[in-house]
């Protein structure tokens, strides 16, 4: 770790900076579409006639779309390289945009939505990727939070459209006009993204592996210096020689773990219930007795409480380093749950309690699982099969994302908040309990150093702790 930090002090960090930056517009996407239905849902309910199904179904086609477009985005990255596949991203996203807004009937609308959702799915799972791999150790953890940051950044924004619009009774915009913008609007961020992606170079680690090794030498160069990237073109280049190409190396011993790792991360980021309060929170803080008004500036809190826990988790990732923050975040979620639940259980649904331990819950998770679990399943495979391998997760965190998004109207209804609340927190137990047994520590390590750990001990253990 130590030869990492030394490394680093001679990094241009303005430099991959920015162009972490650039890859993060594609978490402003994610938060953007992610959230953009929340605003427009009722406007649309009223008027295309929705009945409960048809309302659930528009809201959670996103999610499906993001399933798909996660199960595609790795072999195409793997055999096409990030930076295509990101502009591909981009183009399904703004397509999906004006096409939502353009929708004359909900099928139409469905489909468009499906299709930036796949969108969605490959900029999710490639922009941490893609930071990961073009950035230095010992800064690795909080450039490729920045994805997180900017997903965050794009739910909150929405947060306070959505309360301009509905600021009025609702009056505000016209009923057949205004969703649209909603939608509309998103090709501005769309474009921005695919105007200054094509300025940004390939990940020097896929173009080692497709054997062009002077352009990846060139953009070393450019991140770390030439010394530095001699040494570091070598290291990737024996670790990718070294490697089978099969996805079934997947299954081999130590990588078994990586990969189960990753995906039961990625479906504990989800079943935690993050998204029940992303969501939903104008609904959760009507269970309190709150009127609209107060519901939605509860949920701009929320939103703002995300964004600022989101930024001190970029400064504490790479010190903490990635396990102790995830113990410390899923410990306080799963105290804060459970007080959650203990006081809708009790009867005091009017509690300020509610509101303040879901505020804790949600600053938890944006310092630890929000940014971790990307952090994490961008760096623990191997090159030759990370776009592969990273995408297994990625879908399995999307299905988590599914299931609960659309079983959260279902659970409130039919075991009440109380054991919902409760079952999230179950789930943070487990979170616990395999963020401290499981889960290896990443920080500070190449991703070659990560990558050779897990060849370490038989029965799977990784050298890395
Ligand atoms: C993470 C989750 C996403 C969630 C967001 C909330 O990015 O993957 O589902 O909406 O955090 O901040």
């Amino acid at each position: 770790m130590n030869a990492a930090k030394a490394h680093a002090d001679k990094t241009n960090l303005g430099f991959v900076t920015l162009v972490s930056i650039v890859a993060a517009v594609g978490g402003l996407l994610f938060g953007y579409d992610t959230s953009v239905i929340s605003g427009a849902i009722g406007f649309m309910q009223n008027l295309f006639h929705l009945d409960n199904f048809m309302k659930g179904w528009a809201v959670s086609c996103l999610t499906v779309g993001a399933v798909i477009g996660a199960a595609f985005a790795g072999t195409l990255s793997d055999r096409y390289g990030r930076k295509k596949m990101l502009i591909s991203a981009g183009v399904l996203f703004s397509i999906g945009s004006v096409g939502s807004a353009l929708s004359g009937t909900i099928s139409t609308f469905v489909w468009v939505r499906i299709v930036g959702g796949i969108g969605i799915g490959i900029s999710s799972t490639l922009v941490p990727l893609y930071i990961a791999e073009i950035a230095p150790a010992a800064h690795r953890g909080r450039l490729v939070s920045l994805n997180q940051l900017a997903v965050v950044i794009g739910i909150s924004a929405i947060y306070f459209v959505n309360r301009a619009v509905a600021g009025a009774g609702g009056q505000t915009w016209d009923i057949n006009t205004g969703w649209r913008w909603m939608f509309g609007l998103g090709i501005v961020p769309g474009v921005i993204f695919i105007l200054l992606l094509l300025n940004v170079p390939e990940s020097p680690r896929w173009l080692v592996k497709q054997g062009k090794n002077e352009r990846a030498l060139n953009v070393l160069e450019r991140i770390n210096g030439s010394t530095q990237a001699k040494a570091e073109l070598k290291e990737i280049h024996e670790s990718i020689e070294n490697e089978s190409v099969s996805i079934a190396t997947l299954f081999r011993q130590g990588l078994r773990i990586a990969l189960i790792v990753g995906v039961v991360l990625g479906i504990l980021q989800q079943v935690t219930g993050i998204n029940a309060i992303m969501y939903y929170a104008p609904s959760i803080f009507q269970q309190t007795g709150a009127g609209t008004d107060a519901q939605l500036t509860e949920t701009i809190i929320v939103g703002v409480v995300n964004l600022v826990f989101t930024i001190i988790s970029l400064w504490l990732i790479d010190r903490l380093g990635r396990k102790l923050i995830l113990l410390i975040g899923t410990a306080v979620m799963t105290v804060s749950l459970l007080i959650v639940g203990y006081e809708f259980y009790s009867g005091h649904t009017s509690s300020s309690l509610i509101l303040v331990f879901i505020l804790v819950f949600v600053a938890a998770f944006a310092i630890s699982m929000g940014p971790v679990v990307w952090l994490i399943m961008s760096e623990i495979f191997p090159t030759r099969i990370r776009g592969r391998a990273t995408a297994i997760a990625s879908v399995a965190l999307w299905a988590a994302d599914y299931l609960v998004s659309q079983l959260f109207p279902m659970l409130l209804a039919g075991i009440g908040p109380a054991h919902t609340f409760w079952a999230f927190g179950a789930m943070s137990i487990i979170a616990f309990v395999f963020s401290l047994f499981v889960v290896p520590e990443t920080k500070g390590r190449s991703l070659e150093e990560i990558e050779r750990g897990w060849g370490g001990k038989p029965g799977g253990k990784p050298g890395l702790k």
